[in-house]
Formats: C-alpha cells, sequence, structure tokens
C-alpha cells in the first residue's frame, strides 16, 4: 500500500509517500481501507521530533513513523474476538490516542474497534475524517470525560463543568478544530456562547451558533467581558492569564494547550484550572455520531489534499487561521 512516512524530523517536505506493506491486524482489531484521514496538530508535532512537549516528557522516536490519527473507511477485514463490526461497514475514528502509533496517513489501517464508530450516514468520510480527536477533545472537557485517568498535566481528574442555559462560555481559538466543536456543543447545551476569532471567521461561527463573537485583532476579551462562567482557551501559549479576569469567581479556565496560570492568583479570583489530554473512545464517537447525523453537529472543512500532498496540508496548517479542519483525501 502507499503511505505517508516521516524518515527524519523537520518541516512539511519530510513527509514521503512511500510503498509500505498492509499491516495485520491483532487482537481487537479490525482493517479499514482508508477513504479519508485527518489532520490535527500531533501530526505536526511528531513531524518535528515532538519539540513542542517539554524536554523531560518528550518520547523517543523511531523513524521511519507513519503519522496521523484520525480516519474514516470502511472494513476489510475482523478479527475473530471483534463484535460489533463487519466487513463492508463505514466506521470512523482517533486510533491509540495518546499513543502516536495512529497510523492513519495511509491506503490501509489496523484500528482497534474500541476506538471506532460507525460512521454517520449522512456526512461524508471527508467530514467524518475530521472530526474524531477536535470532537472529542471537545467532548472530553465540556460533556463527559469517559475515563478516570489523571491529566498529565495537573495530576487531577478532570470532572465537565455542566452546561445549562443561562451558562456563559467563552471559546478562544474559536475557529479551529477543537473551538468550532466547543461553540457547538456549548451551544447545544444552551449556553450563552462568546466566540473569539479573527474577524474571517465572523460568518462561520455565528453560523454555528455563536451568539457574540470578538475579532481579537481589534478587540481584547478581557476588555469587553466579565463575568463568564467557563473560558475554553484553545490557543493558550505565554499570556493565557489575559483571560483570568473575563470569568466569574466560582468560574472555570479550561486550557486546552501548554498554558501556565499563577496558582495565588486564581486562587484570589476563586477561579479552578483544569485540563485533560483527550484519549480515544469509540462510544463517545458513537453518541457524538448520532448529532452529527441529525444535522446538530457540523464538521467544517478548510481545505482537502490528497494523500501524495499530505506536506502541502502541513505547509496550509503553518500559515494558521485554520476555519474547521485539513483533510486528506485517501479515496476520492
Ligand atoms: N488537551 C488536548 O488533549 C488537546 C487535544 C487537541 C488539541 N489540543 C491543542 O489545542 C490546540 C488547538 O487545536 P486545534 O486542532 O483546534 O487547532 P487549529 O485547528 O489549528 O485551530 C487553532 C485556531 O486558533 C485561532 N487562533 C490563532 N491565534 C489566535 C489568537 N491569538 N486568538 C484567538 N484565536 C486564535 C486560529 O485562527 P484565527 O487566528 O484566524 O482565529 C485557528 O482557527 C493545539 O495547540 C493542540 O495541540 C490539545
Amino acid at each position: 500500500m502507499k503511505a505517508i512516512q516521516i524518515h527524519e524530523a523537520g518541516g512539511p517536505e519530510v513527509l514521503r509517500y512511500d510503498e509500505v506493506p498492509v499491516p495485520g491486524i491483532g487482537p481487537g482489531e479490525v482493517l479499514v481501507r482508508v477513504h479519508a484521514a485527518g489532520v490535527n496538530p500531533p501530526d505536526w508535532y511528531l513531524r518535528e521530533g515532538m519539540k513542542v512537549m517539554p524536554a523531560e516528557m518528550r518520547p523517543a522516536l523511531e523513524f521511519p513513523l507513519i503519522p496521523g490519527t484520525d480516519m474514516s473507511g470502511v472494513v476489510q477485514a475482523v478479527a475473530p474476538d471483534v463484535l460489533g463490526f463487519a466487513v463492508g461497514d463505514e466506521v470512523f475514528g482517533m486510533l491509540r490516542f495518546p499513543g502516536l502509533d495512529g497510523w492513519t496517513y495511509a491506503e490501509y489501517v489496523a484500528a482497534p474497534a474500541s476506538d471506532l464508530a460507525h460512521k454517520p450516514a449522512g456526512i461524508d468520510h471527508v467530514q467524518a475524517a475530521g472530526a474524531p480527536m477536535a470532537v472529542l477533545t471537545a467532548w472530553q472537557y465540556l460533556v463527559e470525560l469517559g475515563h478516570d485517568v489523571p491529566s498529565p498535566f495537573t495530576g487531577r481528574v478532570h470532572q465537565p463543568v455542566p452546561i445549562t442555559p443561562g451558562t456563559t462560555v467563552l471559546v478562544n481559538g474559536a475557529a479551529g478544530g477543537v473551538g468550532h466543536f466547543a461553540v457547538q456543543l456549548a451551544k447545544g447545551k444552551g449556553a450563552h456562547v462568546i466566540a473569539v476569532a479573527s474577524g474571517r471567521h465572523e460568518q462561520f461561527l455565528r453560523a454555528l451558533g455563536a451568539d457574540e463573537f470578538i475579532d481579537y485583532t481589534r478587540t481584547q476579551a478581557a476588555d469587553v467581558v466579565r463575568g463568564a462562567d467557563l473560558v475554553i482557551d484553545t490557543v493558550g501559549g505565554p499570556d493565557s492569564s489575559r483571560f483570568l479576569t473575563v470569568l466569574k469567581r466560582g468560574g472555570t479556565m479550561l486550557p486546552v494547550f501548554f498554558a501556565q496560570y499563577d496558582p495565588e492568583e486564581t486562587a484570589r479570583l476563586g477561579i479552578t484550572v483544569s485540563n485533560i489530554q483527550v484519549r480515544s473512545n469509540g462510544p463517545q464517537l458513537a453518541e457524538i455520531g448520532r448529532l452529527l447525523d441529525a444535522g446538530k453537529l457540523q464538521v467544517g472543512v478548510d481545505s482537502t489534499y490528497p494523500l501524495p500532498e499530505a506536506a502541502g496540508a502541513h505547509a496550509r496548517a503553518a500559515q494558521g487561521h485554520i476555519q474547521g479542519k485539513i483533510v486528506l483525501t485517501v479515496v476520492s
């Protein structure tokens, strides 16, 4: 089969379109013919040699590596112990995350059945491949964690804050993969949603249900918002604490990317900070699939690239300002 491989850490140009063996399947796995593979930040972190992680947390990498965690495709073979999936089924999933062995930038992938759900019939493979990591992240922060593994960043088990009508949720980085699902999930539970993004995304985010839109290139949320119950910040970085003052006392800050807060400041403001590392979860994707099928959740597609042009997809990601998801097409 053909697959994209990384032979050394580097820029998009290290993504090579290679001939490799079709993977075998072990117990609990199914072989999937990949139709589309979603592109996520961990794919380019892996390509860069995981230098995004603090040195002491950085895993040792053995090249060559096939990147990718997310895919949608059709089942070709099923291990004897697998129940619930059959040859010919359309499936989607985020595979083996937080492991780095999803291997979805390929024509075929061996997938743990527990990481898969049936693809909603009402969406195509591109949309289904775009969803898993981004929507599971928003879901596990906002709706249900789905496991009791402590966050590797805080050592604590995250508990989502119930969102009900009357809850105000601010989403920073609202147009990106995680952000656009966070907007929709919060809105679906009746929240008043404030979306923060660059101006080009206003129409997109209002169509997804944002009640208020803040163009961060013109206005700082901290200057105009007070009393929010929840902030989900997918941008993070050194000045993450700029959002603390938009929260009410008793509010919760959900940093999705590395962020640092002064514990004395959060204690003084009465704010809880909680985060997660997203984990693969087929049953949650099945539940999310029902929302996708009913049109209650939409997958924004920023752009698509054929699998051999994965380097182009990564170059697009490096430009930033992503609206929804970048997806690789494998079967057209
Ligand atoms: N904790 C976890 O388990 C977990 C899981 C998934 C992802 N993540 C992390 O979460 C982050 C987001 O992931 P993603 O897939 O959603 O990324 P993405 O699709 O690249 O989206 C990032 C978005 O942020 C916006 N943005 C950039 N700078 C901004 C700023 N200063 N203020 C507001 N918006 C800004 C970008 O567009 P505009 O600038 O045009 O608005 C873009 O839409 C990544 O760092 C990823 O590693 C963590």
